[in-house]
């Protein structure tokens, strides 16, 4: 296990802020963490966990102690004719897993192909990409209950999964360390070409013969052409999430602008693209100093070098603030702000 002290979080947050924590812990197995938890007076409050930090904004110091999880390993558990499933250690990269199962040939988290972040994260976010949301491949997970300092074992049903949520981000926000996962996959895999940017690329370039390892490449492709890569510019993907509206708003919305981009996901229900509202709201490719609105998708706030979590935080006030003036929406962040 390593504890470190007064440190730099800066390449542990795809924002890239320079900010430091208190105390940052890695820990290797659940039974290091255990040790550690039962050996310092840990101040629940005082916590924060982390994953690939591809989804959180810092806007000051962290003054407690950062978890963080180095559990490794992809294990076959159970093999029958139709699935394989698999237990995975939460410090391994996401996408490490889908080039692993997609090499494999095991079909189910192809469309979610270069998502940032670790394992140990799909579940507290329900990532989802291109036409598919984690939970539809979770069976379930194994943690530590930071209040009794026990392993639990959370079933899908227990995990109130939601649009880019869950009681581990809710209920349960920093009081449960994710140390495995378990996911059921395909081994004949049915594929999920259902949404329109990857439809209209299959078009465009004619592509025939198509399987995961192709739609895992076409994935690759559309993130590529559109999503800044956080290596490059600092950002930690969509900032928002994608706002829900009544029918009433909907229709008065659709008879402003003929183009409106939406999605109706219930009876009176419509989903609108948040870089839709927010390009229409002129900030599309805005710059202010050191961050701005990324030119190519408007969810995506970045972070051009040197910028504070504190300016980034503006910024999407100040969005906000428009889109509720020009459209009266609210929008919600999905990146996780710690103050
Ligand atoms: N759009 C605009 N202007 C923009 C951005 C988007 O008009 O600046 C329009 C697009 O033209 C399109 C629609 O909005 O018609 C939807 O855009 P896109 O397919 O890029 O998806 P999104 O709704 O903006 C969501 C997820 C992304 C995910 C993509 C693909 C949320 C908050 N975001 O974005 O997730 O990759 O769908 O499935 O649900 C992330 O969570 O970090 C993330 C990148």
């Amino acid at each position: 296990m390593n504890v470190e002290k007064d440190f730099s979080l800066k390449k542990f947050n795809t924002f890239g802020i320079d900010i430091k924590a208190k105390q940052f812990v890695a820990f290797h197995t659940d039974d290091e963490l255990l040790n550690f938890l039962k050996s310092e007076e840990v101040n629940l409050e005082d916590i924060l966990i982390i994953g690939g930090g591809s989804n959180i904004l810092f806007t000051k110091d962290f003054n407690g102690t950062v978890l963080k999880s180095e559990i490794m390993g992809i294990n076959v558990l159970e093999r029958n004719k139709e699935n394989i499933f698999l237990e995975v250690g939460s410090g391994v990269l996401w996408d490490d897993l889908v080039e692993y199962t997609v090499n494999k040939g095991y079909g189910g988290i192809e469309n979610l192909t270069l998502i940032p972040g670790t394992v140990g994260a799909a579940p507290i976010q329900n990532i989802g990409a291109y036409g598919v949301e984690f939970e539809e491949v979770f069976e379930e997970l194994e943690g530590i209950d930071l209040l009794n300092k026990r392993k639990t074992i959370y079933k899908k049903s227990q995990c109130n999964f939601g649009y880019r949520d869950s009681i581990f981000k809710t209920e349960l926000k920093n009081k449960f360390v994710v140390t495995k996962i378990k996911i059921k996959l395909k081994v004949n895999p049915q594929l999920n070409t259902s949404y329109k940017a990857i439809q209209d690329y299959i078009k465009e370039k004619s592509i025939e013969n198509i399987d995961i390892k192709e739609i895992s490449k076409i994935v690759k492709e559309i993130r590529k052409s559109k999503l800044p890569d956080p290596n490059i510019i600092g950002n930690a993907g969509s900032f928002f999430k994608n706002p829900v509206i009544n029918k009433e708003l909907f229709i008065e919305l659709k008879n402003n602008y003929d183009d409106l981009v939406f999605y109706q996901v219930e009876n009176d229900k419509y989903k609108i693209p948040a870089g839709w509202l927010i390009e229409k709201a002129g900030y599309k490719g805005k710059r202010f100093d050191n961050v701005g609105v990324h030119e190519k998708q408007s969810l995506v706030l970045v972070n051009y070098g040197g910028a504070t979590g504190m300016e980034i935080y503006d910024l999407s006030n100040k969005i906000k603030s428009k889109i509720l003036e020009k459209f009266n929406i609210v929008l919600e962040t999905e990146v996780n702000i710690v103050h």
